[in-house]
């Protein structure tokens, strides 16, 4: 008997009882998320989310292992509190969608292994899901929501891209960072001003009361005439004043550099600094943006992804985009940040695809561009 047969279940049931919800479980990182989506009505009937931001804080980022762990103490608990809140059974849930990557690949395989283990008891299908593409078609979630085409920005903690978006599975890369993602240089630059995990969001409220001009950091690749990204200069600049203002002599070639040190949070320029960072991250995204549109001659920009809950991006971006005529969207601010509610609603959107298959596959790395349309749009 070869692996494959062992995991195929012998007779789903038919769905067409009950309320044909679909049930979505995203663990790929450091959030454990669960939602119930209707494709009838298109919305979300209810969701869970469980953060691990204090359970990782104290290391300064996320440790794998204990994601892991924690995702398989809180998953099959939030499906079950998600299913008492609906009202619903599993009569109700007519397939499982779950992260398949990109993320941890311990992390992904407790989802995987959880949505595929209740699929089997409840005789339903399962769909694996690309963490990417929930980001990307969150917005689709929001009133009012994009049509396609549309160009989209994700900007995560791993991703930063600017794609061109004709449909569900066609996308088409027009630029990528080239080193690190917006997200890690938000983290990298939070981290350099001595502001905990996780540092996007602690950095752009020290942000909000410091001034943006005060430091001139780079803008790297702002001229480069492409749409690609990069930012791990721009985190040695913030690296360099940051030993500046602690007085650490600069690294010199060739000598022993003394360790990097941290800004203290009494340090009188850490809300500048911050806000300098901020600025310098939120032009580059902006001008790629306006750039992307101009070049597809779209005019309509998506953003997606846990960097896009950024305030000033959002203004920056509205304000870029009106000028010549285009819209922004977003998904609702809750869903910016990981969650199961993106990964249920693709789950819907390619519910053909869904396979009494229970064989466990993750794909900690995996290209949004490896996507194809839906089976049932060809
Ligand atoms: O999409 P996401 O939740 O997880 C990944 O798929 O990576 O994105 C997390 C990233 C982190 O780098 C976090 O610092 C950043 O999004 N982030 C922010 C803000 N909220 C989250 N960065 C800047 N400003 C924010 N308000
Ligand atoms: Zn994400």
């Amino acid at each position: 008997m070869n692996s494959s047969d062992t995991t195929q279940h012998p007779a789903p049931t038919p769905s067409a009882q009950g309320r044909g919800l679909v049930l979505g479980v995203e663990s790929s990182c450091d959030e454990t998320g669960v939602a119930l989506f209707d494709p009838a009505s298109g919305r979300i009937v209810a969701e869970a989310l469980h953060s691990q931001v204090a359970l990782h804080a104290p290391y300064g980022g996320v440790v794998p292992e204990l994601a892991s762990r924690d995702h398989i103490r809180y998953g099959l608990r939030l499906i079950a509190q998600t299913l008492r809140e609906a009202g619903a059974t599993q009569d109700d849930v007519q397939a499982l969608a779950y992260t398949q990557g990109p993320g941890l690949a311990g992390a992904l395989l407790v989802g995987a292994q959880l949505a595929a283990s209740l699929a089997f008891a409840w005789r339903k299908p399962v769909l694996p899901v690309h963490h990417m593409e929930g980001h990307l078609l969150s917005p689709l979630l929001a009133d009012p929501a994009p049509r396609f085409p549309f160009v989209a920005l994700l900007v995560s903690g791993g991703h930063t891209q600017l794609m061109r978006v004709d449909g569900v599975g066609r996308y088409r890369l027009l630029g990528e960072s080239i080193d690190d993602a917006a997200g890690e240089a938000f983290d990298k630059s939070a981290k350099l001003l001595g502001l905990d995990y996780p540092g996007g969001p602690l950095l752009a409220r020290l942000a909000e009361t410091g001034d943006a001009t005060a430091f001139a950091l780079p803008r790297p690749l702002l001229h480069s005439g492409n749409l690609d990204f990069s930012f791990a200069g721009l985190k040695t600049a913030v690296a360099n004043e940051v030993r500046r203002l602690c007085g650490t002599p600069l690294p010199a070639r060739g000598a022993v550099s003394l360790p990097q040190p941290q800004l203290p949070p009494t340090h009188p320029r850490r809300a500048d600094l911050a806000a300098s960072v901020q600025a310098a991250i939120v032009d580059v995204l902006v001008a790629k943006s306006l750039a992307a549109l101009r070049e597809t001659g779209l005019r309509q920009l998506v953003v997606a992804g846990g960097v896009g809950a950024n305030a000033r991006l959002r203004t920056a971006l509205a304000q870029g985009a009106a000028g010549f005529g285009a819209q922004v969207f977003h998904p609702p601010l809750a869903l910016c940040t990981d969650n199961g509610a993106m990964i249920a609603h693709v789950g819907a959107l390619r519910l053909a695809e869904a396979r009494c298959d229970y064989a466990v596959n993750v794909r900690p790395r995996w290209a949004l561009t490896e996507l194809a349309p839906p089976l049932s749009a060809s």
